[in-house]
């Protein structure tokens, strides 16, 4: 099939100085709670990591009493759920795999921790030379972004949706997959009073999974910064040593 290339968006992240926009995050976690949360886990996030959005302690301890979570076993063995706390994990929707796959056609819905890292689309030549200096990190947003938005009735001629999928000419994995389009706009209702249209909706999600997948994605770009600093000067200094030292040399 041809597979759209992702639409690329202006990220506050990207280039080398890029940091997150803290109000765009909590925007997409929004998203993320009311839309994504009922198919898709978030298992390697804990409530305690939300502190990057700007949320204060308290806020995440109710935050995350909203959450029942499995524990256990207690002393008769058995497992119990209680709610949860600041260092539990985001709880899957579903209690395991046969059963989302059971609610969704078969499919399972991946968990979103690592995915805006793991569809981080390969460019190619020649622009995989400039994304080393560029720091280019946005193809898993842009992907998502693009999927999101991407959903549309006019299926060309050639090919046939089974049952159950749904045309998306950016999904990776072929021309159909089995997420129904989640967004419409107007799906949430945004605390920041930002309108909240599918594209708001879709590059605010995209970024929050952004940072999920790659929490400390600004301090890895700030010691990039200063290592490439560093080893400049630190050539400068050998290159003048070296002509110190051979300097009596013919
Ligand atoms: C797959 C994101 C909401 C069910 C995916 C994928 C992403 C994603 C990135 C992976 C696509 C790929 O493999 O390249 C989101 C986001 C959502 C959302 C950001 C909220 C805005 C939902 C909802 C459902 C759902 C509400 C269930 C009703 C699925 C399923 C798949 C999937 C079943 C597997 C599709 C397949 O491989 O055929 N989703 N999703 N998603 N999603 Fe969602």
């Amino acid at each position: 099939y041809p597979i759209n290339k992702p639409v690329e968006q202006d990220w506050s992240f990207a280039g080398p100085f890029g940091t997150y926009d803290k109000a765009q995050l909590q925007r997409g976690l929004k998203v993320y709670v009311n839309v994504c949360s009922a198919c898709h886990s978030l298992k390697r996030v804990a409530f305690r990591n939300l502190e990057d959005l700007g949320y204060s302690e308290e806020q995440i301890k109710a935050f995350a009493a909203n959450y029942e979570v499995e524990d256990g076993p207690n002393q008769d063995g058995d497992m119990f759920t209680r709610p949860a706390i600041a260092s539990d994990y985001f709880p899957s929707p579903y209690e395991n795999a046969n059963q989302a796959a059971a609610s969704n056609n078969g499919a399972v819905p991946p968990d979103l921790s690592l995915i805006a890292k793991a569809r981080g689309v390969e460019r190619g030549f020649p622009q995989f030379i400039f994304d080393i200096f560029t720091q280019y990190a946005e193809g898993g947003p842009d992907y998502i972004y693009s999927l999101l938005t991407g959903y549309t009735d006019d299926v060309p001629d050639h090919i046939e949706v089974q049952d159950g999928l749904y045309y998306n000419p950016y999904f990776a994995n072929g021309a159909a997959l089995a997420m129904a389009p989640p967004l419409y706009g107007d799906d949430v209702e945004f605390d920041d009073g930002t309108p909240a249209t599918i594209e708001q909706e879709a590059r605010d999600v995209a970024a929050f999974l952004m940072w999920a997948a790659e929490p400390h994605l600004v301090e890895r770009k700030e010691m990039g910064f200063r290592v490439m600093i560093f080893l400049v000067l630190f050539s400068a200094l050998l290159y003048i040593a070296k002509k110190q030292v051979w300097s009596r040399v013919e």
